[in-house]
């Protein structure tokens, strides 16, 4: 059971957080008692079912689309954020682009594209929230990967947007400090019931230390960690791996 006092009174705000990952940290939040707004981009009818999903755990409740590639879509989406909430505490980068790719096939254009949405998403939408997450004393976690320190063959662009984003975060935790605390969870292999991944999620479950792979909850987990640590816990980057990076 989690303690709905861990964030009562807290805003969460989570990016891309109509399905998957991040649809399981907002509704983490929402069980810890925070107050959640999500934003999604094409998941209008995900996102419509989460925030009823949400509004059952007795907290307030919003969705909001948003394209973290466009500054005043960005910029817009923090005001509503912060005028129908009333405040930021914790904002979650969580949206993202993953794609494999051939290194010889990947194209300026797919280059272009994850980079804008998975580092310079984040800067944006963190850069917009400051004034709010600065009143509140609060506090950002990124959504970084294995990949980011760990390189992987077929996804170079993908591999160096989170590298990227892992060392925004620590760039972030130093000039935001001592008001804002900044972290980064990177997930590694995380088994999302998807069927086309079962032989594969099963070869994986094997390579890592912990004979299994990651879930939903191990990540919303530690993103609740960061939401709810101490402030003096800052510039950190947490694989959830199960060991499969060491
Ligand atoms: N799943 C994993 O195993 C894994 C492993 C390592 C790291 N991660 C990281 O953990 C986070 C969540 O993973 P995930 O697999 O749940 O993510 P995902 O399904 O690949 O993407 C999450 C959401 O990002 C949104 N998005 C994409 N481009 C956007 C844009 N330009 N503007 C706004 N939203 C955009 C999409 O929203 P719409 O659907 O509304 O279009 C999508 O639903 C990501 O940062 C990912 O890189 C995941």
């Amino acid at each position: 059971m989690t303690d709905k006092r861990l964030l009562s009174g807290k805003t969460v705000l989570v990016t891309g957080a109509a399905k998957r990952l991040g649809r399981a940290i907002a509704l983490a939040a929402a069980a810890a008692g925070a107050n959640v707004a999500i934003t999604y981009r094409t998941s209008a009818r995900e996102a419509r079912a989460l925030v009823a999903e949400l509004a059952n755990h007795d907290v307030e409740a919003l969705a909001i689309r948003c394209d973290v590639t466009d500054e005043k879509n960005v910029s817009e989406m923090i005001k509503e954020v912060a005028s129908e909430l009333g405040a930021i505490d914790v904002l979650v980068n969580n949206a993202a682009i993953y794609e494999t790719i051939d290194f010889e096939k990947i194209t300026v254009a797919e280059w272009d594209d994850i980079f804008a949405t998975n580092t310079r998403g984040p800067f944006l939408v963190s850069r917009e929230a400051l004034p709010y997450l600065k009143k509140r004393r609060g506090r950002i976690v990124n959504m970084g990967s294995l990949g980011g320190l760990r390189p992987w063959a077929s996804h170079a662009h993908y591999c160096s947007s989170k590298a990227a984003l892992h060392m925004l975060t620590q760039a972030m935790a130093k000039s935001l400090a001592p008001d804002i605390a900044v972290n980064t969870v990177a997930p590694g292999m995380i088994d999302l019931g998807e069927k086309s991944a079962t032989a594969f999620m099963k070869k994986m479950a094997k390579q890592t230390p912990m004979l299994r792979n990651g879930t939903a909850a191990d990540v919303a987990a530690a993103v609740m960690f960061f939401a709810a640590a101490p402030h003096f816990i800052t510039g950190q980057i947490m694989l959830v791996d199960g060991g499969l990076g060491l």
